[in-house]
């Protein structure tokens, strides 16, 4: 509880510093920020990569005017640190692809706003970015989906479709990047791509009659603990390439389950979102593996508006780490994750504070972290079972334990790591 406490005064110290600096020496930088030379080459860069026709978010910033008409609104979401959806905390951990605002950006918003959003010289104006329909990481070695197309309702609750995908591969395939293509952008929210050497994905599959391909899940499980994953995908992110040398097994007989996750647009709408995988082009000498950190022994009690779970692994060979995704459903508040060296010593590994069920990012390290034998891998997940919290899908609230449902509860952390021998 102590460390708890001193790590957060931590991370408040370090916020009001930063605070601090700017405050002295960027009010000149502030006074007549236009558009065209402040506000564009952040909009183009760090919004418009989802904010664009065809793309999750619900409008577009792609130009002056788009960006005018909501200028109150952006400088309260960014301000919030709503958007761009980033949620590590800043200095808690430090991230490849991190998607976040410097405090001097929202700032600038900030100013732009409350100076009546001007313009300023438009031919100095940076021009919107061009996106390229291409994969990020190049052609892909191989392209699986559901053979068919998925139909969506147009009203209701969020569906998770699970596609089965067979393989029939005779040796084991080794693989460095998964990316996703959806089929349908405005309808798919997220993806994640686990792994089942059992067929009970398949059975699954042939007990469903609603005629569409693949099963549906009420709640971000597959309906049963898959053998293993190959990441995920969320609108906006790169994917995640593992260092040379290593790459995920796909071991010969493993069934692919591709989960979607949709959102009801309001009209029925069909997808067929595509898996691209990209195999592993030198000697592969260590497999990536995916380490789940759960504890699912709590009962998270009804009105209690922060209750915390503790998570606790003790590692028994020299691994390396190379991301971490916290993960809990509606009732999440908070995550922290760190490791405990031998000696005492505490890593940060990544820190949540405004849990926000929609956006279950990966938050893949800068650097590689070498984990020593004995060390601990530790998380505290904090939740508000109270009536207060307004995703608490209980009403009134009740008792909730573990559980593959939504309106469940889970307590997890997941980690990819190499083990330095084998
Ligand atoms: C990874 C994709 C993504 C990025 C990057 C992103 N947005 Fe969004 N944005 C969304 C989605 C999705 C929504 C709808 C969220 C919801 O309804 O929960 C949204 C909603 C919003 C809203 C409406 C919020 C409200 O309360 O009505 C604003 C304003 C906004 N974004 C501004 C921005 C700005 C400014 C940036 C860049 C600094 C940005 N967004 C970056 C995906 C993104």
């Amino acid at each position: 509880m102590n460390k708890w406490v001193l790590l957060s005064g931590l991370c408040a110290a370090g916020a009001l510093t930063a605070g601090m600096t700017m405050g002295g020496g960027s009010a000149r930088d502030l006074a007549g920020v236009a558009f065209a030379d402040k506000i564009a080459p952040i909009v183009y860069e760090k919004c418009t990569p989802c904010h664009r026709p065809g793309q999750v978010a619900p409008f577009s910033l792609m130009n002056y005017e788009d960006a005018k008409r909501r200028s109150g609104t952006i400088a309260r979401v960014v301000e919030k640190r709503f958007m761009p959806p980033w949620k590590a905390v800043s200095g808690y951990g430090s991230f490849k692809h991190e998607n976040r605002l410097t405090d001097e950006q929202v700032a600038l918003f900030k100013a732009w706003h409350e100076a009546g959003a001007p313009r300023g010289e438009p031919s100095t104006e940076p021009k919107p970015p061009v996106f390229s329909t291409e994969w990020a990481l190049g052609q892909p070695d191989l392209i699986v989906s559901a053979d068919k197309e998925f139909k969506l309702g147009a009203e209701g609750e969020d569906v998770y479709r699970n596609f089965v995908i067979k393989t029939d591969y005779k040796e084991s395939k080794w693989i460095r990047a998964i990316d996703v293509a959806p089929g349908n952008r405005k309808i798919v929210h997220h993806v994640i791509a686990f792994l089942d050497s059992g067929g009970r994905a398949l059975n699954l599959e042939k007990s469903t009659k609603d005629g569409q391909p693949g099963y549906s899940t009420s709640g971000g499980g597959v309906g049963f603990l898959p053998d293993g994953a190959l990441g995920g995908w969320a609108p906006g992110l790169q994917p995640f390439e593992t260092p040379k040398g290593t790459a995920f097994e796909l071991k010969p007989g493993t069934t692919i389950v591709l989960q979607v996750h949709y959102h009801k647009s309001g009209k029925e709408e069909t997808d067929k979102t595509k898996l691209a995988i990209y195999l592993a082009k030198e000697k592969v000498e260590k497999e990536m593996r995916l380490a789940w950190i759960a504890n699912p022994f709590f009962r998270l009690k009804a009105g209690n508006a922060s209750q915390s779970v503790n998570m606790a692994y003790t590692v028994q060979a020299d691994v390396t780490a190379y991301g971490a995704m916290p993960h809990m459903h509606l009732l999440g508040k908070s995550m922290k994750a760190w490791v405990e060296l031998p000696d005492g010593k505490e890593v940060p590994l990544v820190a949540i504070d405004q849990w926000d069920f929609n956006w279950q990012l990966t938050y893949e390290f800068a650097k590689p972290l070498k984990i020593p034998a004995g060390s601990t891998v530790r998380a505290t997940a904090v939740y508000d079972n109270s009536a207060n919290n307004p995703n608490n899908p209980n009403k009134p609230p009740k008792d909730v334990r573990w559980g593959e449902q939504t309106t469940d509860e889970m307590a997890l952390l997941i980690v990819s790591f190499t083990r330095d021998t084998n």
